[in-house]
């Protein structure tokens, strides 16, 4: 595979550090600017007209120029001020957006589960209708027993009512019943609490994370993205510390990841020569201060010109409903300005693609 360590970011948030950078050069400006203004009024003592006419008009020229960037400077605040916002909205969107994709697939992976355990539910009812029944005719036979040998007539309705209840097929059939709508509803929890877990809010504040439990809930809640056109295989290293990141937006870059996999790998399945394809997703530390999260897809793989752009906002090679080219950009805010990390892709055509996840242990590992 062909390696690029992305360095450039032409994501929302490149503009938003050159808007940082230029307001922090407007206020270095002004504070000379300012500085001026003070140490002529402390050395102009004693000073001739001329010089003092001179020191009026150069300190007309500072006040004015002082007053022109103070109002760019707060133009700049403003438009710094509105663009975080629309990143945050952004974000946000995003993420109502893949679980509003996600809520259909979810629905039907929490459908089959449910529609057995009815099945089963119903099964058992008959059965321990009819047992019930069984016992009762049995009871009678045992009362009257008691008073001596019971009536035949007795005995020969219970022995029809044993026939009749298929003994040895309930004994087979309910404790399998009973077992696999326990499997049933513990499947439907754990796409709940999967669910619960993923949506969520981390409201801006990193937590310690268990890398490996998050991203086992975002791969069980995109099931339904990947499980038709991919075998999805995690690995995790034994001994992999809790990672400080913000919960929800690691899942969401997780999350985008995967999605792009799944399409990546679908694409190549048209021809026919395979059902499905390879999607694997793993944490290990990387040195002492790192831990990698990669995704691997053995799907179509990306030529240069969409490598170099498939940061942008908005870019996409997908039609229209498919994609809307936000999911790459979002991971490498939430990795490289978020979380002061890095995001490495390596990519060939035909051969598929790797995206690490490079993202620091502490703060000073940034
Ligand atoms: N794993 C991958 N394999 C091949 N191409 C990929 C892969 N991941 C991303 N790409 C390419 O990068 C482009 C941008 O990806 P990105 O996730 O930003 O947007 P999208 O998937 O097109 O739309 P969205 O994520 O908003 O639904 C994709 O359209 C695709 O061409
Ligand atoms: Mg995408």
């Amino acid at each position: 595979m062909q390696s690029t360590h992305e360095s450039a970011a032409p994501s929302a948030s490149t503009v938003t550090s050159e808007l940082e950078r230029q307001l922090q050069a407007r206020d270095k400006t002004i504070d000379v600017l300012k500085r001026r203004i003070r140490q002529q009024g402390a050395t102009n003592e004693a000073s001739p007209f001329a010089l003092l006419e001179q020191n009026i008009s150069l300190n007309n020229v500072i006040t004015r120029k002082t007053r022109e960037l103070e109002a760019e400077r707060q133009e700049l605040q403003r438009a710094l001020t509105e663009l975080r916002s629309t990143q945050s909205q952004l974000l946000q969107a995003q993420k109502m957006e893949s679980i509003g994709q996600l809520a259909a697939g979810i629905a039907h992976e929490i459908n089959t589960p449910t529609q057995y355990v009815a099945d089963n539910m119903d099964f058992i009812d008959k059965a321990t209708g009819s047992l019930m029944s069984l016992l009762e005719e049995t009871l009678k036979v045992l009362a009257a027993a008691h008073d001596g040998p019971p009536d035949a007539g007795l005995i020969a309705s219970a022995d029809a009512l044993l026939k009749r209840t298929r003994l040895d097929y309930l004994r087979r059939q309910i404790p399998d019943a009973l077992s696999q709508s326990k499997e049933g509803l513990a499947h439907i929890a754990r796409i709940v609490s999967a669910m619960k877990a993923f949506s969520h809010p981390s409201r801006g504040e990193k937590e310690a994370v268990d890398v490996h439990e998050l991203i086992d809930t975002t791969i069980t809640v995109a099931r339904s993205e990947w499980k038709y056109v991919a075998e999805l295989e995690t690995f995790f290293d034994d001994d992999l510390p809790q990672l400080p990141c913000q919960r929800d937006l690691i899942a969401q870059a997780i999350l985008n990841l995967v999605v792009n996999a799944a399409h990546a790998v679908s694409d190549t399945l048209t021809q026919g020569e395979r059902e499905k394809g390879r999607i694997e997703v793993s944490a290990r530390r990387a040195g002492a201060q790192h831990i990698d999260i990669c995704v691997t897809d053995d799907g179509a793989g990306m030529p240069d010109a969409v490598r170099e752009r498939m940061y942008e906002p908005f870019f996409t090679t997908k039609p229209v409903g498919k994609g809307t080219g936000q999911g790459l950009s979002i991971v490498y805010s939430t990795v490289v300005d978020t979380h002061q990390g890095e995001i490495l892709c390596e990519s060939a055509p035909g051969e598929g693609t790797r995206f690490t996840m490079r993202l620091p242990l502490s703060d000073s590992a940034a």
